[in-house]
């Protein structure tokens, strides 16, 4: 790889600002912490094999999930890189019960953006050396800058999101993000410590061939979903579909958006809402897709027009190329009372 011709993520971020609504600079250096933040992160899992930083925590989340050390580390850098630089007034996180205020500085800056945050995505993963994931959100605040951050702020509907993304630490590292004007990845170079613009203007392909669902659950699934799931094992046309799920969303919903797919993780008998949470997994992702082309719902509606009642809600989770999402939809509707 030449590096010449390449864009850098910073140059990129600079470049872009005028795209912004309400363009002050803060929300190109609120993305500058985020790269920042990242590649500690990815400075972290790369050596989690020898650190000893593998394993549970031995604690639990509000959601009463182990937190994985790496879950707890990931969620003290993000919000060290995000609450020192005058670029948040609120974070709210994964790992952390309720949001978190940012005050304002000395100098009284006032910052109008709140975060959500998964620090780190499909960390069951992470013992085992497959690809985990951050995914942030970002909201301009509705109260009054200046005034607390209150939890209005944070329980947005995804519609209004000024800009969302993900960091797959994978087989190579990227962020991949949308400011409301396409999605764009960028690949990191660790030789240099720096993103390059290596996926201009991603897109969904309009269909695929890949469906992604832990299908251990099936018994628990609505019959809506066991009915899609048999369509995408029928040998007719193009099916049979491949089954490829790697169990954190940010790697499948990568590798969907770059081959064509779909993802499902949609209710069960036990969990009515599903597993993946409305604000800081499901509306960026949303906001992704749709930005790519794609398509999210609910099995019913759109992600990003639900308006979300709690800061860990969960949601059942349709999302991907777009003839597949609505192909899914179809077998929902048709089964809507034996939900
Ligand atoms: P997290 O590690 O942030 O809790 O998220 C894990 C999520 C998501 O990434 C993944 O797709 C899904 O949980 C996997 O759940 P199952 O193990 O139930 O399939
Ligand atoms: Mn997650
Ligand atoms: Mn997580």
């Amino acid at each position: 790889m030449t590096n010449d011709p390449l864009q850098t993520l910073g140059e990129f971020i600079i470049k872009k600002q005028d795209d912004f609504r309400y363009s002050s600079g803060e929300l190109s250096r609120l993305l500058s912490a985020i790269r920042l933040a990242s590649k500690v992160v990815n400075r972290e899992v790369n050596k989690a094999g020898i650190a000893d930083i593998v394993g549970q925590a031995g604690n639990t989340n509000i959601q009463g999930e182990d937190q994985q050390k790496l879950d707890v580390l990931a969620n003290e850098i993000f919000i060290a890189a995000l609450s020192q630089r005058e670029v948040v007034c609120g974070i709210a996180s994964e790992e952390n019960d309720d949001f978190i205020e940012i005050k304002p500085t000395e100098n009284g800056h006032l910052s109008k953006y709140v975060v959500l945050i998964d620090p780190l995505d499909g960390s069951s993963n992470i013992d085992v050396n497959v690809s985990v994931g951050t995914i942030f959100s970002i909201y301009r605040r509705i109260t009054e800058p200046g005034t607390p951050v209150e939890l209005k702020d944070f329980l947005q509907k995804g519609i209004h999101q000024i800009a969302a993304g993900y960091v797959v630490y994978g087989s190579s590292t990227m962020i991949v993000y949308t400011t409301g004007n396409g999605v764009n990845g960028f690949t990191l170079d660790p030789s240099l410590g720096t993103y390059y613009l290596s996926h201009p203007n991603m897109k969904f392909p309009k269909n695929g061939k890949i469906y992604s669902i832990n299908e251990g659950n099936y018994i628990k699934f609505p019959q809506g979903v066991k009915d899609y799931l048999k369509y995408c094992q029928m040998e007719e046309g193009d099916r049979p579909y491949t089954s490829r799920y790697i169990g954190s969303l940010v790697s499948d919903f990568h590798r969907n958006m770059i081959k064509g797919g779909i993802y499902i993780y949609p209710s069960t008998s036990q969990s009515p809402n599903g597993k993946l949470r409305l604000l800081y997994e499901c509306n960026p992702m949303a906001l992704l897709a749709e930005q790519a082309g794609g398509k999210c719902s609910d099995g019913f509606h759109r992600i990003l027009e639900i308006e979300p009642e709690k800061l860990h809600q969960r949601v059942p989770f349709f999302c991907g190329s777009m003839e597949m999402v609505e192909k899914a939809e179809e077998f929902m509707n048709s089964k809507l009372n034996s939900r």
